[in-house]
Formats: C-alpha cells, sequence, structure tokens
C-alpha cells in the first residue's frame, strides 16, 4: 500500500532543534525555533502561570468536553487583549472569538473558512512570511500571491514597493495577511503611519485583512504592539484576526491561541462564526482546554495579571537588551559587516542578512544554529554564548 511513498523533508525550522538536541559540542548554540528563553538558555513557566495552575489544581473539577470553541469565558479575554478594553466592536457585539490549538490552529481554521466562503478570494502574504504559513493556506485549497516586504538593501520595509505591487495587482476580495507586531522572520515591523496606508488601501480596494498576533508583548508593550491591528479594526468592517498565547504567557506545548472574527453587524459575525465551526469539528473537534484556562485564571485576578505583565516586560527588556549588546559586540569584533540595523527590529527575531553559505558554516563549525534564511532568534542568545557567537559571525563574515 505505501511502497510507491518516499519521505519528504520535515519542517526546517522543527529539523533545527533536533539537530541542537544531538549536537554534542558543549558550546553549542540555539538560535533556531522562535521559543523564549533565559539568561541560562532554559525556557522557563512563567510564576503567574505556575500560580494559576496550583489553582486550577485546586478548582478544576471536570475534564468534560468543551465544546467547539473553548470555553465560553475565554472570548472576552481574547477580544480585550487584542482590542484593548471597551473597544465599541466589543460593545456592539461585531467580533466572535473562538479557543483555538495555538496561532496554527487559528491560521488553519481561519484559512478553511476563507476558502469555504470565499472561493474567489487569493491571500497575499509578505515576502517573506512565516514558513508554515505557505503549508497551511495551501492546505486549505488557497491561492497564495507574495507582496514586496523585506528590502535586503537598508534592512528595512520595501513599503513604497508592497503598495506600489498590492495596487497594482490585489482584486476586491481578495485577502491580505499581514503581521500584526513582530513580523515573522524578518523582526521588521510596519510603522504606524505605513498601517494608516495600508488601511486606506484595504478600504479602498476592498480586501479581508487577515491579522496574524503570535507575539503581543514582545515589541513595544502589550498595548503598543496592536496600535496598526486596532487602526485597521476601527476602518475596516470585516477582518480575521489569528492570535497566539505560546509565547507571551510561554505555555508553547499546551497550545493556545484564538480566533476572531469582526464583521459589520452581530448578526454577520455570527453567521461567520457558526462556518468556522464546521471547520474547528472537522480539524479537531475542540480545542484543548488547559491553556486556555491558565490564560483566563490569570487575567481574571488583577494580582495575577499585573505580575503576567511584569513578566511580559521582562522577556521583551531582556531581548531588546540582547539587540544592544548583539550589535556593540559585533562592532567591536571589527566584523566587515554593519549589523546596527539589529536594533530596530522587534520581537524574537533578527533577519540577520546572514547567507545560507554563512549560516550552513555557522553550524558545521560552530554548532551555531541560525534558520537558513538567516533568521535568529534573539532570545536565545545569553552572556555566556554572545561572545562566542559574535567571533563565529565574525569569522564566517569576515
Ligand atoms: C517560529 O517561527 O519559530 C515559531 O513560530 C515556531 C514554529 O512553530 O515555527
Amino acid at each position: 500500500m505505501f511502497k510507491h511513498l518516499s519521505a519528504v523533508p520535515g519542517d526546517p525550522l522543527l529539523a533545527l532543534i533536533i539537530a541542537h538536541k544531538n549536537d554534542t559540542n558543549p558550546n553549542k548554540v540555539d538560535l533556531g525555533v522562535g521559543v523564549y528563553k533565559d539568561d541560562q538558555g532554559n525556557t522557563p513557566i512563567l510564576n503567574s502561570v505556575k500560580k494559576a495552575e496550583a489553582i486550577l489544581l485546586e478548582q478544576e473539577h471536570s475534564k468534560s468536553y468543551l465544546g467547539i470553541n473553548g470555553a465560553p469565558e475565554f472570548p472576552p479575554i481574547i477580544q480585550e487583549l487584542l482590542l484593548g478594553e471597551n473597544n465599541p466592536i466589543i460593545n456592539e457585539k461585531r467580533i466572535f472569538s473562538a479557543q483555538t490549538p495555538g496561532g496554527t490552529g487559528a491560521l488553519k481554521v481561519a484559512a478553511d473558512f476563507i476558502s469555504s466562503s470565499l472561493p474567489e478570494t487569493r491571500i497575499w502574504v509578505s515576502d517573506p512570511t512565516w514558513g508554515n504559513h505557505l503549508p497551511i493556506f495551501r492546505s486549505a485549497g488557497l491561492q497564495i500571491e507574495t507582496y514586496p516586504y523585506y528590502d535586503p538593501e537598508t534592512n528595512g520595509v520595501r513599503f513604497d514597493d508592497m503598495m506600489a505591487s498590492l495596487k497594482e495587482n490585489a482584486k476586491a476580495g481578495d485577502t491580505i495577511l499581514l503581521h500584526a507586531c513582530c513580523h515573522n522572520p524578518t523582526g521588521i515591523d510596519l510603522s504606524f503611519e505605513q498601517w494608516k496606508v495600508v488601511t486606506d488601501f484595504i478600504a479602498e480596494r476592498g480586501l479581508l485583512p487577515l491579522v496574524d498576533a503570535a507575539y503581543q508583548g514582545f515589541g513595544d508593550g502589550l498595548d503598543e504592539d496592536m496600535a496598526g491591528l486596532r487602526h485597521l479594526a476601527s476602518k475596516i468592517p470585516n477582518m480575521l484576526i489569528c492570535n497566539s498565547f505560546s509565547k507571551n504567557f510561554g505555555i508553547y506545548r499546551e497550545r493556545c491561541g484564538g480566533l476572531s472574527i469582526i464583521a459589520e453587524t452581530t448578526e454577520e459575525a455570527s453567521n461567520a462564526y457558526s462556518i468556522i465551526g464546521l471547520s474547528i469539528r472537522a480539524n479537531y473537534s475542540m480545542p484543548p482546554a488547559h491553556g486556555a484556562a491558565v490564560v483566563f485564571t490569570i487575567m481574571s485576578d488583577p494580582e495575577l495579571k499585573a505580575e503576567w505583565i511584569t513578566e511580559v516586560d521582562a522577556m521583551r527588556d531582556r531581548i531588546n537588551g540582547l539587540r544592544e549588546k548583539l550589535v556593540l559586540k559585533l562592532a567591536a569584533s571589527g566584523v566587515s559587516k554593519d549589523f546596527s540595523f539589529i536594533r530596530n527590529q522587534r520581537g524574537m527575531f533578527s533577519y540577520s542578512g546572514l547567507t545560507l553559505e554563512q549560516v550552513r558554516k555557522l553550524r558545521s563549525e560552530y554548532s551555531i544554529y541560525i534558520a537558513d534564511t538567516g533568521r535568529m532568534n534573539v532570545a536565545g542568545i545569553t552572556d555566556n554564548n554572545i561572545d562566542y557567537l559574535c567571533n563565529a559571525i565574525t569569522q564566517v563574515v569576515g
């Protein structure tokens, strides 16, 4: 039955985890998958999460099914985090949200919904975008188109090219994927002024925005990171938002995220939400409970919430501090390339500008694991490995 099948390469990012794990070099450095690490190189469980789990251990009284959309008390938590307290869209009941297995689960359900309900749509994604966006959208049968985004010359956004390409090619009814903040893989975000221009264009052309908000809190702050998304939502009547709690609550393996749909009226949003329910049922039936219970417990307890915000701030500050250190140490090492652009990037990632050849050399000669695209997870840098890393980069770059 399976004789005709040959093995296919696995996801390259996930393969890096295994390669790093199997590497016996004591100096190995993992800057691959987007997981936060502390200065000891560990991915800690947040204190607020530990406390919430202790409460849940006492209070949880059933493991019965949750229902396809997850816990009914969870959507307000998702909506307030994304849109901010008292956002009129929430008060007008134009947003419905489902608890999903991570941001990935939300993206798959959103893609299925778009594919079944808007069959003429094409989806526009930035060049580059998160490696898994493409397989997810392809698996839902969506036609994918790309718009220019990253400029290797300036290490910024090719904004004029992006807009020119969208103006020329995007048709009314198409979907456009935007990263709310901390663009993955580049770390380069649209400025608020650019969000305004994109918003006006989306309104004028009649596009459906699909916003991926996987790193809220890792850029400039929990609210600051949502400024572009909130502006978009205030001007565009329909949109989809996929968010992840993996990173900002550090609950990666619990698989917790959300899919939100905003429509012009409560009735339209509710109808669309019912169709989303079909895709959830067909894909995974119902979301896992634990992660959302943890998030809910934290967000509904003022003390735990305050502690969590402090912990998110600390993760962000550590990463931004590392960017600064990296820039200074690389410059001091005498490397021929100017890496000062790393300062302006946001979130866990830095598109380093290292070539595939340089990335491979770092891997084979120094046991430093960076994605093939040159994307580095800055959070994987520590006081112990930063000198080794800067020296290795200087050796391979020259
Ligand atoms: C990443 O881009 O490294 C993360 O989003 C983790 C993943 O699943 O790829």
